[in-house]
C-alpha cells in the first residue's frame, strides 16, 4: 500500500491589511478588546478581483512548484472552502481551469473550518488505496464577503487567504499517518451562513434580508472548541500508535489564541509547541492550517521527519485531527519547475476549449 506524503505547500493572501484600529472606526470595539479576547491584531481582505479560486490557484501553483510537479500531473483537486464563489461550479473546478490541471478530477468539500483536515484525509485515502498518485488539497476563503461588517461579534474575527498542500504516493514510509473526523449537527445553528455564496451582487442584501452573513454564538463555539481540540489530538495519536512526546509541532486551526491556550493546558504542553500566526491573519477558516504550515516551513521550524498534528473545528459542528510525518519534496522530484509559466498557457487552453465548445454548439445547433 503506498504512503501519502505531503510534498508541496503554498499560500496566498491578499495585500490589503485591515487592522484592529481600522475596525474601531467601523464598529464599537477596541484594539485592546480584540487582542485580549482573541489575539488577533490584523487580517487580510480580498481585493475586488480576488475570490477563493483566485487565491486558491495562486497557493496551488506555489505548492506544485515546491513539489516539482506539473499541473497536468495532478489526478485530484479537493478545495475545502466555507465561502465558495458559487454552490456550483465547485471552486475546485475554477482552480483546475486556472492552473491547467487538465487531467484532474475536482470537487469542493464543505466541513467549514475543519474542511482542510477532512480534505487532506480524503486525498491521503485516495492515494493509499492506489486510486491516484498526486493530489492537490486547497483551503481558500474570502470570508470578508460573507461577513456582516456591522456585527462586532463576528467581523473582528475573520480574514481572507488560501493555502495548499500537494500529496503524493510513495513507497517510502511516512506522510499522513492517521486522522479522525467528527461531527455533531445538533450544533448546526451555532455557526451558520443561512443563504448564498461569496460571489453575490451587492443588491442581494435586499433579497436575503441579511441572511447571507455569518451568524455565530461565539461563546458556545468557544466552549465546544476548547473541549474538542485536545480530545481529537489525543485520539489521533492513539490511532497512529504515537505519544504526545513523539510530536514536534501542533498546528491548530487559527481561530482564537485563548482556545489554543486552553488546548495547551489540557494537553499539558507549552505554547511554544504550537504554531500560531492568527495575530496577522485572523481566522481564515479552511486556509488557516495550510497558511500556518507554510510560514512554519519558511521559518525553518518544520523539518523533514518531524511529526506534526493538525487539528481543527468549525461549523457543522465538525472537528478533526490528522497526524503526519513531515516529508518535504520526494527525492525523485528532480525537475526544476516554474509553474507560474503555466498560467498564460492554462488561460489560452481554457479560452480555446470555450471557443471550441461554442463552435461545436453552433455546428450541432444548425444540424439539429
Ligand atoms: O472557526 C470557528 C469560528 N469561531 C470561533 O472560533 C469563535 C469562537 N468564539 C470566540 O472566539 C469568542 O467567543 C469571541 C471572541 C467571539 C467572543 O469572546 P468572549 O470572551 O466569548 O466574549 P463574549 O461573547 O462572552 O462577550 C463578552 C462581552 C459582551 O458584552 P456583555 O454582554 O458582557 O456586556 C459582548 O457584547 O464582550 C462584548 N463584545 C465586544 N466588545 C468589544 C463582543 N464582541 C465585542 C467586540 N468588541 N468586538
Amino acid at each position: 500500500m503506498p504512503y501519502a506524503h505531503i510534498t508541496g505547500w503554498g499560500m496566498a493572501v491578499p495585500e490589503k491589511v485591515l487592522t484592529n484600529a481600522d475596525l474601531e472606526k467601523m464598529v464599537e470595539t477596541s484594539d485592546a478588546w480584540i487582542r485580549e479576547r482573541t489575539g488577533i491584531r490584523e487580517r487580510r481582505i480580498a481585493g475586488p478581483d480576488e475570490y477563493p479560486s483566485v487565491l486558491g490557484a495562486r497557493a496551488a501553483l506555489k505548492a506544485l512548484e515546491v513539489a516539482r510537479l506539473h499541473p497536468k500531473d495532478v489526478d485530484l483537486i479537493i478545495c475545502a472552502t466555507s465561502s465558495p464563489e458559487h454552490l456550483f461550479p465547485a471552486t475546485a473546478c475554477l482552480i483546475q481551469d486556472a492552473i491547467g490541471a487538465s487531467k484532474a478530477g475536482a470537487f469542493d468539500l464543505l466541513a467549514a473550518c475543519s474542511g482542510f483536515i477532512y480534505a487532506v484525509h480524503m486525498a491521503a485515502q485516495a492515494i493509499r488505496s492506489g486510486a491516484i498518485q498526486n493530489a492537490l488539497v486547497i483551503g481558500a476563503e474570502t470570508l470578508s464577503r460573507i461577513t456582516n461588517w456591522k456585527d462586532r461579534n463576528t467581523c473582528i474575527l475573520f480574514g481572507d487567504g488560501a493555502g495548499a498542500f500537494v500529496l503524493q504516493a510513495s513507497d517510502r514510509p511516512g506522510g499522513v499517518l492517521a486522522a479522525v473526523m467528527h461531527s455533531d449537527g445538533s450544533g448546526g445553528n451555532l455557526l451558520i451562513l443561512p443563504a448564498g455564496g461569496s460571489r453575490l451582487p451587492a443588491s442581494i442584501e435586499t433579497v436575503t434580508n441579511g441572511h447571507h452573513y455569518i451568524y455565530m454564538d461565539g461563546r458556545e463555539v468557544f466552549r465546544f472548541a476548547t473541549r474538542v481540540l485536545a480530545q481529537s489530538t489525543l485520539e489521533v495519536l492513539e490511532k497512529a500508535g504515537l505519544r504526545l512526546e513523539d510530536v514536534r509541532w501542533i498546528i491548530p486551526h487559527q481561530a482564537n489564541y485563548r482556545i489554543i491556550e486552553a488546548a495547551a493546558r489540557a494537553l499539558k504542553l507549552p505554547m511554544e509547541r504550537f504554531i500560531i500566526n492568527l495575530d496577522r491573519y485572523g481566522n481564515t477558516s479552511t486556509a488557516s492550517i495550510p497558511i500556518a504550515t507554510c510560514e512554519a516551513v519558511e521559518k525553518g521550524l518544520l523539518k523533514a521527519g518531524d511529526k506534526v498534528v493538525f487539528n481543527g473545528f468549525g461549523a457543522g459542528l465538525t472537528w478533526g485531527a490528522l497526524v503526519a510525518e513531515w516529508s518535504g519534496p520526494l527525492p525523485s522530484a528532480t525537475r526544476p519547475i516554474h509553474v507560474e509559466r503555466y498560467r498564460p498557457l492554462a488561460r489560452l487552453r481554457s479560452w480555446l476549449r470555450r471557443s471550441i465548445r461554442r463552435l461545436e454548439g453552433l455546428i450541432w445547433g444548425r444540424k439539429a
